[in-house]
């Protein structure tokens, strides 16, 4: 019997004229004018560690595959002021187990001043975004769902989520008081979701139009 939910066994699609393998998404290469400032951020937000460093860049892991992240630099590579409306990528993210991981990180990460761009309430997740040194986003979240199949199901059927999917801009100092006053991941999230936590001051999507 195969199983759905296994990487490289998920069967061909109706009218694929082979069988299609599902690879994992394995790292990430960006490109810095700034390699140390960089290797340092994500050393400090997401534990990135280098297996090897040279020169020019660092292939950076936290977590047991062999790099995550490659951090690469050159005389010719510059920030691009424009970055906003230009094509191409808006974010990365990383998903943590639940809530009290995301609000431990964002209280930590407050601490060393670094402070979210925007928190968003997306009906199947809770993401705070973050900028790194050079301006590409960050998104950190947990599943409001508590598990993929409840989030698939949510974004696959839910009106609410057809009819905006970017979702709710929260607060997040709102939502870690409400935790520490004893709300469930559910309570949090329906109440956020709502619109009971509304972002107060600076938030940016960093989306055009
Ligand atoms: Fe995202």
């Amino acid at each position: 019997m195969t199983d759905a939910t296994q990487v490289g066994t998920v069967p061909a699609a109706e009218g694929d004229t082979g069988r299609v393998i599902h690879p994992r998404l394995h790292h990430v290469f960006l490109k810095t004018p700034r390699l140390e400032e960089m290797k340092e951020w994500y050393r400090v937000v997401l534990g990135m560690s280098p297996n090897f460093e040279w020169d020019d860049g660092a292939f950076l892991t936290n977590d047991e595959a062999n790099h995550r992240l490659v951090l690469f630099t050159s005389a010719q590579i510059a920030d691009d002021p424009d970055k906003i409306t230009r094509a191409g990528l808006h974010h990365i993210a990383y998903e943590y187990a639940d809530c009290d991981e995301l609000f431990d990180t964002w209280s930590r990460l407050k601490a060393a001043g670094i402070e979210p761009h925007a928190c968003l309430d997306h009906g199947l997740t809770t993401s705070f975004y973050y900028l790194d040194p050079d301006g590409n986003s960050l998104e950190l979240q947990y599943d409001n769902f508590g598990d993929w199949a409840g989030s698939t199901e949510f974004i696959r059927t839910s009106e609410d989520f057809r009819a905006e999917p970017i979702g709710q801009p929260v607060d997040p100092a709102a939502l870690v008081a409400a935790r520490a006053e004893g709300a469930s991941m559910e309570e949090i999230h329906r109440r956020a979701y709502a619109g009971e936590m509304p972002a107060t001051g600076d938030h940016d999507i960093r989306i055009p139009g």
